[in-house]
């Protein structure tokens, strides 16, 4: 009988002080405060901190963390002019991985492996995504691209950078709270890839690169880009019960749906319904979250009936929060990039600081003891 892995489900790997993700519990914790404490309580920056060094910062740590990042998101005009030749043609999310692999080439600290190099390699990399993610977007529409501004937090710059015009108060607690809530989550495919890569002693660039490639997938964090052109397709809430029924139906999986840690509600996701339905009160759109509302209900009533603890994850809802505020559908999985850089990097710091290679192995279930014949006796 065979004693592999599938998809290595539920295989403990080592151990680390980021994160817990509880997935009968429904719970996640960063660094041993609760999701639901952090979201809204604590800006992404301070969230940061927490992960990189294990602690919230006090008043002078955040002064000069914010210094710092601010700072760190400079990018040199060669890593923009790498993006004005990819980005018309690429998705963002290619777009963003040859560009954050490009940012290796005018780092000072690109080959340097001391721990002071990746303190200061993950506050730029993660400073520089958000950078590089506007600048995609201004690029590919045929505008320039726009240098942050001091006075303003990096939610808040991701905004004005990609819009042009400064936020109000609501769109940045709005994406301060979903980078804090997607800035980390266990040993998931994207962060798993980072630390391999960091394992083989391979630089950090090269490890987050790894990483943007394995989150661009629609099974991971490309499911909230399908999330939304699942909800245009639907288009109104009468159409929903019995779009989410056929594509059961045929054998589809529904977007935003299901994930292999979490048995039970993903604890994001209502926290980022609620940041919708602030949206909503304000005047906002509210067809996404009606039709949401009914994909949510139907979701239920198949899979209770199938018995599988199918629950909406963190991607259903950024979806229609995201497109309300006003950002590209193509572009959601940039932002979500933009959060995890501050976990893949915390992970690389981790792994660094205790590796070893992480090498697992396969079943060989091909041929064995065949022999070589010359080319022209080859079938
Ligand atoms: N819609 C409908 N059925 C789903 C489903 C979904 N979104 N997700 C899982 N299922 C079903 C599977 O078809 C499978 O049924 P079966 O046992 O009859 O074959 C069962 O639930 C287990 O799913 P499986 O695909 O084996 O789980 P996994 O742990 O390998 O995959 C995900 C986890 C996240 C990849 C998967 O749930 C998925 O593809 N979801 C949609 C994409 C998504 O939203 N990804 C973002 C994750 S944060």
């Amino acid at each position: 009988m065979s004693n592999t892995n599938k998809g290595l489900e539920g295989v403990v790997i080592g151990q680390t002080t980021i994160s817990r993700v509880a997935g009968d519990a429904g719970e996640l914790i960063y660094g041993g405060y609760h999701i639901e404490d952090l979201a809204g309580n604590v800006t992404f920056e301070e969230v940061c901190h927490l992960l990189w060094y294990g602690e919230l910062p006090n008043a002078a740590q955040l002064h000069d963390l914010r210094g710092r990042l601010l700072e760190g998101m400079a990018v040199d005009d060669a890593v923009l002019d790498v993006v004005r030749l990819v980005a018309a043609d690429s998705h963002p999310m290619a777009a963003l991985r040859t560009a954050v692999s490009a940012l290796s080439a005018v780092d000072p600290d690109a080959e340097d492996m001391s721990a002071e190099a990746a303190d200061r390699k993950a506050i730029r990399l993660t400073a520089q995504a958000i950078t590089l993610t506007a600048a995609i977007e201004r690029i590919r529409t045929g505008t320039d691209p726009i240098a942050p501004r001091a006075d303003l937090s990096l939610a808040a710059n991701l905004l004005y950078m990609m819009h042009g015009r400064e936020p109000d108060e609501l769109a940045e607690r709005i994406i301060d709270a979903s980078l804090t809530l997607h800035a980390e989550h266990g040993m998931n495919a994207s962060t798993f890839s980072a630390r391999v890569t960091a394992s083989t002693l391979a630089d950090m660039h090269s490890a987050v690169t790894s990483a943007i490639g394995t989150l661009k997938g629609p099974l991971h964090g490309g499911a909230n880009e399908r999330v939304m052109q699942m909800l245009l397709t639907i288009d109104q809430p009468d159409n929903a019960a019995q779009w989410v029924r056929d594509a059961l139906g045929r054998g589809e999986k529904i977007m935003g749906f299901g994930h292999r840690v979490y048995r039970t509600v993903d604890p994001r996701a209502p926290i980022l319904k609620q940041l919708a339905e602030q949206m909503l009160d304000r005047g906002g759109d509210t067809r996404w979250l009606r039709i949401s509302d009914v994909i949510q209900t139907t979701m239920r009533e198949e899979m209770d009936r199938m018995g599988k603890k199918i629950y909406p994850n963190v991607d259903f809802f950024s979806a229609s929060v995201y497109y309300t505020l006003g950002i590209p559908m193509d572009l959601f999985t940039n932002l979500f990039a933009c959060a995890r850089m501050a976990g893949w990097t915390a992970h690389v710091k981790e792994q660094l600081a205790d590796n070893r290679l992480i090498r697992p192995k396969a079943e060989y279930v091909g041929p064995v003891d065949r022999t070589t014949s010359p080319i022209a006796q080859r079938p």
